[in-house]
């Protein structure tokens, strides 16, 4: 839905809508709010996020070991202490009060024995009974084998859990088949084995596909068939379903299927209609991958964070001297019809917004546009949402860009309306290189990585505009 213009300096808030016969009431409801955090971005760095994660320097990937311990929010994260590329990875440290304003801790699990010397690959965090956390992580050995590892903390009376401990009995877990050496990673883990410490492989798989490549970062939880909130990772039984989400390295897509899991058999099976692979359940129709999520205990509810890498070429990176960063965490939910998850941005967000604007009771008549002034673009938090007695003649944009270098893949999505509420929602988190957009309520989303040449910090404005024949009102 946002365009970066030749023509014009600005991001286009898009509405084309092209209606056919008969006069089509439309009602549209838009809030803008500029983030007041203040940003990093300048006129040297002008793709330096504002609100999201992302450390001062340097490449990172994948997040790993999220959780809360002792009302701390802890993210580590794959991270090169080297340059901007991939590369010497270790686990990076932080913490924070309220998921948006992070502190950086020193990295705290780095190559230092042979079961991880080539590198620190990801992993996740588990609170054991008793409350007590542990990290299991990829390691790689001299040999490029992946094996599984395990670190406790030092010091359990330390709510920044600033320093590890690596097992004694590394690696717990190696690869079973030679073909497998190199694709055994990224280990979710629940309180299953006795101890954690002694791991046997299941004699059946928990869940299996054929032909979907190597997957990356799998996540196994359960979601309550009502209401919003979460619950804790190792419930099972009538009132949840389970969902398995993998991370296919093939296509870069995060993929879930929902089902049910049968804890006496230790199997999972997706529902009668949630297809595997690259034509099923997408978090995100965009630039999402290799998410991880976790149950925040004191909000009760489950939440999914991400790396959404760069759509830059790589030269281009190196020179800005950063690569990667995470999307806003999400709180993640069953939808009412129990076939699909429901996303949303953490309320904690919301405490960012200042300056509200919004565009009240105006006729936008086609083919006109409409400057939302008073905000810059570049930093904002977009909530728009319309009513029509027709939407079969609404068409989507695509995308352009002046940057001959950036990916400029379109995303797309299909969105279950219900054509009796003639309601569609869209909420669009904009932060200077990033695009986070979520329709029908979190029903789906699209985030993408932008490289504005023109549209950049003050020069970036937003329009409503409408391209198609009849008129909109634009409404509270
Ligand atoms: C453990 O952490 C607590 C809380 O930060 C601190 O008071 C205590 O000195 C630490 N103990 C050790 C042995 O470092
Ligand atoms: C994994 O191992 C196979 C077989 O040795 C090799 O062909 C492939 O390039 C390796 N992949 C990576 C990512 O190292
Ligand atoms: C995968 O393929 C093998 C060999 O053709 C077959 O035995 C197995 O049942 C298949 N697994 C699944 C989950 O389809
Ligand atoms: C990162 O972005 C590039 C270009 O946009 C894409 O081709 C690639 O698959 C992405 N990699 C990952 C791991 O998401
Ligand atoms: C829609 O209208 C805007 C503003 O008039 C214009 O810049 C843009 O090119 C139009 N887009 C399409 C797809 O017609």
């Amino acid at each position: 839905m946002l365009n970066n213009t030749n023509s014009n300096v600005a991001f286009f808030l898009f509405f084309a809508l092209f209606v056919g016969h008969g006069i089509v009431e439309l009602q549209a409801l838009h809030h803008v709010y500029i983030q007041a955090v203040k940003s990093y971005s300048s006129a040297k760095q002008p793709y330096r996020t504002g609100y999201h994660f992302q450390p001062p320097k340097n490449w990172i990937n994948d997040p790993n070991g999220v959780m809360v311990y002792k009302g701390v929010f802890h993210l580590f994260y794959q991270y090169n202490p080297k340059g901007a590329e991939w590369g010497n990875i270790v686990w990076a440290h932080s913490t924070s009060k309220d998921l948006v304003n992070w502190t950086p801790h020193e990295p705290d699990i780095y190559p230092s024995q042979p079961s991880d010397i080539k590198g620190c690959w990801s992993g996740s965090a588990t609170i054991l009974h008793g409350g007590k956390p542990v990290i299991l992580y990829t390691g790689i050995e001299p040999h490029q084998r992946e094996v599984q590892n395990l670190a406790i903390p030092k010091n359990l009376s330390d709510p920044y859990l600033r320093e590890w401990v690596k097992s004694d009995n590394n690696p717990l877990m190696q690869p079973t088949a030679q073909n497998h050496i190199n694709a055994t990673r990224d280990y979710s883990s629940s309180t299953k084995s006795k101890d954690f410490v002694n791991w046997f492989q299941s004699k059946t798989p928990l869940h299996s596909a054929n032909n979907t490549g190597i997957w990356e970062c799998p996540d196994f939880y359960p979601v309550p068939i009502k209401g919003e909130s979460g619950v804790d990772t190792s419930l099972h039984g009538p009132s949840v379903k389970h969902v398995l989400k993998v991370s296919l390295d093939d296509t870069k897509l995060d993929l879930y299927t929902i089902g049910s899991y049968n804890n006496v058999k230790d199997i999972y099976r997706p529902d009668d209609g949630s297809v595997e692979g690259d034509l099923g359940l997408r978090y995100d129709n965009g630039k999402y991958y290799a998410s991880k999520n976790f149950f925040d205990s004191v909000e009760k509810r489950r939440i999914l964070m991400d790396w959404n890498n760069e759509s830059s070429k790589q030269v281009d990176d190196i020179k800005k001297g950063w690569s990667g960063i995470h999307a806003i965490p999400r709180k993640v939910c069953l939808a009412e019809n129990g076939k699909q998850l429901v996303q949303w941005p953490i309320a904690e967000i919301q405490k960012l917004r200042a300056n509200h604007v919004s565009l009240a009771n105006k006729l936008l008549e086609g083919g006109s546009v409409i400057e939302v002034s008073g905000v810059t673009a570049a930093q904002a938090d977009v909530e728009v949402s319309f009513e029509t007695k027709d939407f079969d003649k609404a068409e989507r944009p695509s995308r352009s860009s002046l940057n001959e270098n950036t990916d400029k893949a379109t995303y797309g999505a299909f969105l279950d309306v219900d054509i009796q509420q003639q309601k569609l929602s869209l909420r669009s988190l904009i932060d200077h290189s990033i695009v986070e957009s979520f329709g029908g309520g979190g029903k789906v989303c699209i985030t993408s990585r932008v490289y504005p040449t023109l549209a950049i910090n003050k020069a970036a404005h937003l329009y409503a505009f409408n391209n198609g024949t009849q008129s909109i009102r634009l409404k509270i």
